[in-house]
């Protein structure tokens, strides 16, 4: 068995310790929110906090979590109103949405790192989180509007 905390829950998972994260996550908690993207660490669609620090789930195994707190989509904020969430749809960013949750998660922990931004410090940080639907440019936008509103500076919105 493996014990991690996920969104402020205590689980234990009876899972090969190689199995990785993300499937742990989507079947074995069934927190969908999560997605399959590459498998191979390259798309960042499934980028989750383990102990606040963004990671792909998809390239770690469930060992190495063992102990850890783990954060999804899902439990980044009670009511979804997270400010990077807030930003989001003010800014209608999401196309399709399936890189979606894993840019906000993204974003969340690099505004952790970098409460004001640079354009090139958010290109630098998100260039590993893709996105075929091409929202580049929203996506900027966003960050640069949850940064203001989490340092607490008003927003157009
Ligand atoms: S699915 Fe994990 S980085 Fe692409
Ligand atoms: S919104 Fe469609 S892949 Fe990003």
């Amino acid at each position: 068995m493996i014990d991690f905390t996920i969104n402020g829950r205590q689980v234990s998972v009876d899972v090969e310790e190689d199995t990785p994260l993300l499937w742990v996550i989507r079947d074995t908690v069934e927190l969908t929110g999560t997605k399959y993207g590459c498998g191979i660490g390259l798309c960042g669609a499934c980028t989750v906090h383990v102990g606040g620090r963004a990671t792909r789930a998809c390239i770690t195994p469930v060992a190495d979590v063992a102990g850890t707190e783990i954060t999804t989509i899902e439990g980044l904020d009670p009511d979804g109103n997270h400010p990077v969430q807030q930003a989001w749809r003010r800014l209608q960013v999401p196309q399709c949405g399936y890189c979606q949750s894993g840019q906000i998660m993204q974003t969340a922990a690099f505004l952790k790192d970098i409460p004001g931004p640079t354009d090139a410090d958010i290109d630098a940080v998100m260039t590993g989180n893709l996105c075929r639907c091409m929202t580049y440019n929203r996506i900027r936008a966003a960050v640069r509007e949850a940064a203001a509103a989490l340092r607490g500076e008003a927003t157009n919105g």
